[in-house]
């Protein structure tokens, strides 16, 4: 309007429009304000409608929220497990579509037509079709990835599929992967080395993927930064230069142990004694404590513990299972000499 040749005077143009603005403002703001009370009444309306039925819906169908089914559908994956996820899906669709659809016919033909299927658009298709149908957790997730990244599962396809996709995909294009043993925002190698992290006795945290600190998380048995030595309670049943094998101590052991059996206990369990030729023996409490067990009960020693069951019912007080066990016998009951129980 302002560059239009036809008008001469530039301000009062400008003025026509400004007016022309605030006109137009004014009448917008008046109708807002008129309308407004309908406006909240309709918006109010539906929101009531929308939740009532959603309220119903939810009420009659799932009584107690969302399904496990569902929620298994729902779940997220972390970035890497994702991209892995719809690889995999990838995968399975060329698994899938790998076996010949024109099996019978003669082997030449057969093997032009799917040497030309193998890497078609046809074959493409028929895979992104099916992705993520058989993904069980995190299939929503899956189906985003699918339709956020189509393009770029077309370029792979296309571009003559050279690396893995998960390569190509999840750590070059996406960069939410490393390779593994490798890990955190720049892929450098775990703990310990990318060889052989963590000494082979625990897991990087991060492993393979952009996050996570590179630290070990030693498995049983193993400690330290590098899971490169035993942990309490374990020996040194190995090593050489390159390998290390811990072993569980003695189970009498309370503590640390300098190898197996019971002599290399530092210090024995409770319910156990240190015996100078021995090592950790068992206590008998049955015969060490005299109330070992109190009332209608016997004792039953055990490695490193002992338990109380109850006699007889012929019996008040007994040393053993059995109405020919009693102490004595229990009200109702007498003592039978030839039979050497107690009987009713
Ligand atoms: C591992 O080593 C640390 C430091 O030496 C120690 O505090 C911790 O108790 C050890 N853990 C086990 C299970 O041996």
């Amino acid at each position: 309007l302002i560059t239009d040749p036809a008008c001469h005077h530039q301000h009062i143009v400008m003025d026509a429009v400004h007016l022309q603005q605030i006109t137009c403002v004014t009448l917008y703001l008046l109708f807002l304000v008129m309308m407004q009370p309908s406006l909240i009444f309709v918006m109010l309306l539906a929101t009531l409608l929308t939740e009532g039925l959603a309220g119903t819906a939810t009420t009659t169908i799932t009584p107690k929220g969302p399904s496990k089914e569902e929620s298994k559908k729902s779940a997220k994956l972390p970035p890497c497990a994702a991209c892995r996820m719809l690889t995999d899906t990838f995968k399975k669709g060329l698994e899938r579509t790998s076996r010949s659809k024109f099996e019978g016919g003669d082997a030449a033909w057969e093997e032009k037509k799917m040497g030309s299927y193998k890497t078609s658009e046809v074959r493409l298709v028929e895979i992104q079709e099916n992705l993520c149908s058989e993904v069980d957790r995190a299939q929503k997730q899956c189906q985003g990835l699918a339709e956020d990244h189509e393009r770029l599962l077309e370029e792979w396809w296309h571009e003559g599929q050279a690396e893995s996709l998960h390569d190509w995909l999840c750590i070059g294009k996406l960069a939410v992967c490393c390779q593994a043993h490798y890990y955190g925002p720049d892929c450098v190698p775990c703990t310990g080395g990318a060889e052989k992290p963590c000494a082979g006795h625990g897991k990087c945290k991060g492993d393979g993927t952009r996050k996570g600190n590179g630290e070990c998380q030693c498995d049983d048995g193993y400690n330290s930064t590098l899971c490169d030595s035993c942990a309490t309670g374990y020996y040194e049943s190995y090593r050489d230069a390159t390998k290390l094998l811990c072993s569980k101590c003695y189970r009498a052991c309370n503590g640390p142990c300098s190898g197996a059996g019971p002599k290399t206990c530092a210090a024995c369990k409770d319910g156990w004694r240190m015996d100078t030729e021995f090592g950790c023996v068992d206590v008998d409490e049955c015969h060490a404590m005299a109330d070992a067990c109190t009332g209608n009960q016997f004792c039953i020693n055990s490695d490193g513990s002992f338990s109380c069951l109850r006699c007889d019912k012929s019996c008040d007080g007994c040393d053993g299972d059995g109405p020919d066990m009693c102490d004595n016998c229990a009200n109702s009951f007498t003592y039978d000499q030839d039979k050497g129980m107690c009987i009713d």
